[in-house]
């Protein structure tokens, strides 16, 4: 036992910390967020941590839509080799390619050509922040207590590692069942439906099938796409590194979702089901989201086609 206080009052003494814990200093906390929506959600979980007491610094490419300076958080931001309009013709303009056109296979392509626009766009903004040794270095010797980012695109995450600073995820969905993967939890294919395929937890045979296959243009596009994060990890840390590695480094995962739209899975208690966020400013789904989905489903299903012909 340690010496000063007899058994009972050090229970007191802790349980009066505990309590004290809310008005002592708040934490730093680093945020590298995403852009588009990945960042209004989390804005307002950041307005929340400021009102606690938290101090916020998010660093951010110095082109962005909707990452501006506020006066709840102090905004760093780094250089990127791309212009404001170049970016804005990127990502706004071209969905609008999707809806103007009713041929399902010129959209397809379309849209694979924007998505490799986006993810190089982005790849190279994020090689510019990783590449910057000034700022990480700035990063590093501000002693920040916890990073929080959305990982759908894993910047932030290997940043995380590479700092060696516990980690929030903040995120709707990640690609692939990496999260699964990264988090070891059970991710049997014959109960969980993949995204975009309708389907309900009670599936026939063929039904699994479908299922199953689905998954394979999903985990090719993801192959691709975070490919170049595991090869910027491995450089900044020197040995090899995989997307796994650079994810199972999250402390909690905060999920915007909800049962009430994706089936149950199972999960570890460090992941942590925070839906009703997205409820702050709700509005009722416009008939131009629904048909967004409508085309989502019918450009994966092509896709789909495409690459078990080819
Ligand atoms: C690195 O980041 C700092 C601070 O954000 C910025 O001033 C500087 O221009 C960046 N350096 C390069 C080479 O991008
Ligand atoms: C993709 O990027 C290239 C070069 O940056 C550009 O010429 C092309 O128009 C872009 N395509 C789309 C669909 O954004
Ligand atoms: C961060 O700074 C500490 C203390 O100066 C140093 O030991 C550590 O190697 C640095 N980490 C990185 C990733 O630069």
């Amino acid at each position: 036992m340690a010496p000063g206080f007899p058994v009972p009052l050090q229970g007191l003494v802790g349980l009066l910390l505990l309590c004290a814990l809310p008005w002592t200093e708040g934490g730093k906390v680093l945020v590298i967020p995403v852009e588009g929506s990945h960042w209004l959600s989390m804005r307002d979980v950041l307005t929340e941590l400021h009102a606690r007491g938290h101090q916020i610094m998010v660093v951010a490419p110095e082109v962005s839509i909707y990452i501006k300076k506020e006066d709840f958080f102090t905004l760093k931001t780094y250089a990127v080799p791309y212009t404001n309009q170049g970016y804005k013709r990127t990502i706004t303009h071209n969905f609008n390619l999707v809806f103007e056109t009713r041929n399902y296979v010129k959209t397809f392509f379309k849209l694979s050509e924007v998505l490799k626009n986006i993810s190089t766009t982005v790849l190279k903004s994020c090689r510019n922040l990783l590449h910057n040794e000034t700022l990480l270095r700035h990063l590093n010797s501000s002693s920040f207590d916890v990073v929080l980012t959305d990982p759908v695109l894993p910047c932030g995450a290997v940043l995380a590692k590479y700092l060696r600073i516990p980690t929030v995820f903040f995120l709707l969905y990640l690609p692939c069942d990496i999260d699964s993967e990264a988090t070891q939890c059970p991710n049997p294919s014959s109960y969980i439906p993949s995204l975009l395929t309708r389907l309900s937890d009670h599936m026939s045979f063929l039904q699994r099938v479908k299922n199953m296959l689905y998954l394979l243009p999903l985990k090719y596009l993801c192959h691709i796409t975070f490919t170049p994060y595991e090869s910027l990890a491995s450089e900044l840390l020197q040995r090899q590194v995989s997307l796994v590695e650079v994810l199972n480094h999250a402390s909690v995962w905060l999920f915007r979702k909800d049962f009430v739209f994706d089936y149950p899975r199972p999960i570890l208690p460090n992941m942590v089901f925070i839906g009703g966020i997205n409820c702050a400013n709700r509005k009722p789904l416009s008939q131009v989201c629904i048909e967004a989905i409508n085309i989502l489903c019918r450009i994966y299903f092509l896709l789909l086609t495409f690459l078990l012909v080819f």
